[in-house]
């Protein structure tokens, strides 16, 4: 009988069902053992893996797994992995896009509008007994109709947080590895534009690319030094595409107006400048997190898992 790890337990009803009827012998490691993922998943051997994005599949892990024949990630993104050495040694990488492309551009579109109305600051002054009457200066934040978002990515989130904008009557503009088809474009009027002009030119800024070296830091200290004086900054994909110490300088000097982070450079480290900072926005990298979401991308990360252990294609595969 092939064997799955899965590294967590995971949300749903329909992942245990799946789990119990697939004909295999499986083992969900406990939050104690997760401790010690690596030596678990060594003495285990399983021939399928279900991963969370804050577990390293190095090639170490994988070249001590000798029967492996699939990682699928419980995530979108798949940084986490080493694809390449896994394509090597012919072993399948799984991910689960599209089931959490809405509940991550909510809160990309949560995070622009808690950036740009101030709403963590605002909320901890209500918390504090600070509240004593209205006053034409409390919590000045900035509108966003008629202001221009910049899309860096526009792939299923990137668009769909675009869309979203586009309901507050925001402009947008996008950059992207290739040019949106006209379609796609003109249901949220948006445009592409190069680089340098998307961070010359937006008021807003939402990150949805993938982690790659090749982006690392995309966002540092020349770009925020290019950017509009007063500038949102949004970033819902992957912590390492912005130089985080060179946000939080630019924050703490309020040529960037505030910021709203899902994910972060060292995760789960954050960078302690921005525990400081009232303009800064830190949620602890929920995009993907309702009970819906989560519950399907349980059963899509389960089910090509197990596709691929049947000799099956999996739907998601990624390497
Ligand atoms: C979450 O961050 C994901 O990549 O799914
Ligand atoms: C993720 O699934 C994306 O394409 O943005």
């Amino acid at each position: 009988m092939k064997r799955i790890l899965v590294t967590a337990e995971l949300p749903g009803a329909g992942f245990r069902k799946i789990l119990s009827e697939g004909g295999f012998e499986f083992k969900i490691l406990s939050n104690e053992e997760r401790l010690s993922m690596r030596k678990a998943v060594v003495d285990f051997q399983p021939h399928g893996i279900v991963t969370l994005l804050s577990d390293a599949v190095d090639s170490a892990l994988i070249d001590s797994i000798p029967d492996l024949e699939v990682v699928s990630n419980y995530a979108a993104g798949y940084n986490n992995i080493d694809t390449a050495h896994c394509r090597a040694k012919g072993i399948s990488v799984t991910n689960t896009p599209d089931v959490l492309t809405d509940a991550t551009a909510d809160i990309a579109m949560m995070l622009i509008l808690m950036a740009s109305r101030r709403a963590s600051e605002s909320e901890r002054f209500t918390r504090a007994g600070l509240f004593n009457g209205w006053k034409p200066d409390l919590f000045l934040g900035k509108s966003l109709a008629g202001k221009t978002l910049g899309i860096l990515g526009l792939g299923r989130i990137g668009y769909a947080t675009a869309f979203r904008a586009k309901a507050f009557g925001m402009e947008i503009i996008y950059w992207s590895d290739r040019k949106a088809p006209e379609n796609i474009e003109n249901s949220i009027k948006a445009r592409f534009c190069g680089f340098d002009e998307l961070i010359k030119s937006s008021d807003v800024i939402s990150l949805h690319l993938p982690y790659i070296p090749a982006l690392h830091h995309l966002i540092g200290k020349k770009e925020l030094s290019e950017m509009k004086k007063d500038v949102v900054i949004v970033n819902t994909a992957r912590g390492q595409l912005i130089d985080e110490d060179a946000l939080a300088s630019a924050l703490a000097q309020k040529r960037v107006f505030a910021a709203g982070f899902d994910v972060y450079e060292r995760e789960p480290l954050i960078n302690e400048k921005l525990y400081g900072l009232e303009n800064a926005v830190l949620l602890p990298h929920i995009g993907s997190a309702t009970e819906e979401t989560r519950a399907e991308m349980a059963v899509m990360a389960l089910s090509d898992c197990i596709a691929v252990l049947n000799g099956k294609k999996p739907l998601n595969k990624v390497n």
